[in-house]
C-alpha cells in the first residue's frame, strides 16, 4: 500500500517513514526541504535498507502535486508538513495561514477528486490553550490558542472534519504533546536550524557548548519548582502511533468519520526537571539562567492518552532519560557530520 507522506523529511516525519517502511508500506515523500536536509532521505534509506520516493517541491504548486497522485496509487496520506515556529507565526501570520492552510486544502482537493481516503493529520495541544484541568483528555474544550500557528492547527483540524462529513471519508486527528528526541541509530532528529525555539534543542546545544546559557522562561509558576510543566514525548513512540491510526483508518470499520487522539506519556515534567534528567542521562552540565517567563507560554500541560491505548492499542513506552540519551547522541552524530 502506497502512502503519501508529506514533510516526510522533517522531525517527526522522517521517523515516521522509518516506521511506515518498516512495516512493509510503501511510501511517497513530498518536502521542499525549508526546514530540513537532503541527508535526512540517505540516511532513512541506511536505517530501512528501502528507498522511499521523493519529490521535493512546495504543496502550494498544485499542479506538481496532481502528477504525484497521477503517477501513484496513492492510497491514504500522513500530512506533517507545515511551519511551526510559534515566535515567527506571530511575525508573519500571513505566511503560516498561507503555507499551513493552501497545502491542506490543496492536498484535500486531490483526495476528493480521486475519492481517496484515510488521511492523518500532524495536530497539536497547542488547540487547547491553557486546559481548565489536567490530565487533557480529548473531550476537553478547545480554546483559542494564542499564536498564529495554534490558529492554523485548530482551523486545519476544522477543515478536515468539514472534509469528512461532506465527502464520507474517514480522517484522524493527531494532538502531539511534546516531542523530543532522536533515532537510536543518532541518524534522525531535530535539526537545529537557527537558534531553537524549544526547550530540549536548546538543552543539547547548551550542553554542547553552541549556547551559553540556557534560559529557563520563568520560576514563578504555581508549580513545584515554579518552573512550566509539559508532557514530552519520544518521537519514534510517536512516529509508532502514526502506522497504528492508519492501519485502523484501513482495517477497522468505525462509525465515526473522525478520530481524535492525544499522543502524549500521561506525565508532565518541569523545565528543571527536563534539564537535570539531561545531565543525569548523558553525565554533561547544562548552565542554565532564570529568567521572565516566555510571553504566550501556558503553565502546565499533559495528556491522558487512555484513547490512544484503548483505541490503537499504543502507549509511550521510552522514558524521558532514555529518549534524552538518543538526543546527545545525535548532537555527536551531527558533530562528526561537520567535520
Ligand atoms: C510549543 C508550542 C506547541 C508546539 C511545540 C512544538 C504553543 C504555546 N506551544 O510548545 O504548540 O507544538 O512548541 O514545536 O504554541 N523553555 C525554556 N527555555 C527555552 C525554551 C523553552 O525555559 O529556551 C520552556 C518553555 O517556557 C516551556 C517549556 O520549556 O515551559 C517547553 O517549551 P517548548 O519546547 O518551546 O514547547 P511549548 O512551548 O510547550
Amino acid at each position: 500500500m502506497t502512502i503519501l507522506v508529506t514533510g516526510g523529511l522533517g522531525y517527526i516525519g522522517s521517523h515516521t517513514v522509518v516506521e511506515l517502511l518498516n512495516n512493509n508500506f510503501d511510501v511517497v515523500i513530498i518536502d521542499d526541504l525549508s526546514n530540513t536536509e537532503r541527508f535526512i532521505l540517505k540516511n532513512i534509506e541506511e536505517i530501512t535498507g528501502k528507498k522511499p520516493i521523493f519529490y521535493p517541491f512546495d504543496l502550494k504548486r498544485k499542479e506538481l502535486l496532481k502528477q504525484v497522485f497521477d503517477a501513484h496509487k496513492i492510497e491514504g496520506c500522513i500530512h506533517f508538513a507545515a511551519y511551526k515556529a510559534v515566535g515567527e507565526s506571530q511575525e508573519k501570520p500571513i505566511d503560516y495561514y498561507e503555507n499551513n492552510l493552501f497545502s491542506l486544502i490543496n492536498l484535500l482537493q486531490e483526495m476528493k477528486e480521486r475519492n481517496i481516503s484515510n488521511f492523518i493529520f500532524s495536530s497539536s495541544c497547542t488547540v487547547y490553550g491553557q486546559a481548565d484541568k489536567m490530565p487533557i483528555d480529548e473531550n476537553t474544550p478547545l480554546k483559542l490558542p494564542e499564536s498564529s500557528y495554534g490558529k492554523t492547527k485548530q482551523m486545519g483540524e476544522e477543515i478536515l472534519k468539514d472534509f469528512a462529513t461532506a465527502h464520507q471519508k474517514k480522517i484522524t486527528l493527531l494532538r502531539y504533546f511534546n516531542p523530543i528526541g532522536a533515532h537510536p541509530s543518532a541518524k534522525l532528529g531535530e535539526l537545529p536550524i537557527g537558534i531553537p525555539n524549544n526547550l530540549v534543542p536548546y538543552v543539547m546545544q547548551t550542553a554542547a557548548g553552541v549556547r551559553e546559557k540556557l534560559s529557563v522562561w520563568g520560576d514563578d509558576y504555581p508549580t513545584e519548582d515554579g518552573t512550566a510543566i509539559r508532557d514530552y514525548i519520544y518521537v519514534v513512540d510517536l512516529a509508532k502511533a502514526h502506522v497504528k491510526a492508519l492501519q485502523k483508518l484501513i482495517n477497522v470499520s468505525s462509525d465515526t468519520l473522525v478520530d481524535i487522539y492525544n499522543l502524549g506519556t500521561g506525565k508532565g515534567s518541569s523545565v528543571l526537571e527536563v534539564v537535570h534528567a539531561f545531565e543525569k542521562a548523558n553525565d554533561v552540565a547544562v548552565p542554565y539562567q532564570i529568567c521572565e517567563r516566555r510571553a504566550g507560554d501556558i503553565t502546565i500541560a499533559y495528556a491522558n492518552a487512555d484513547k490512544a491505548e484503548k483505541e490503537l492499542g499504543w502507549k509511550s513506552e521510552t522514558s524521558l532519560e532514555e529518549a534524552l540519551r538518543t538526543v546527545w547522541q545525535w548532537q555527536k552524530y551531527l558533530e562528526t557530520r561537520e567535520k
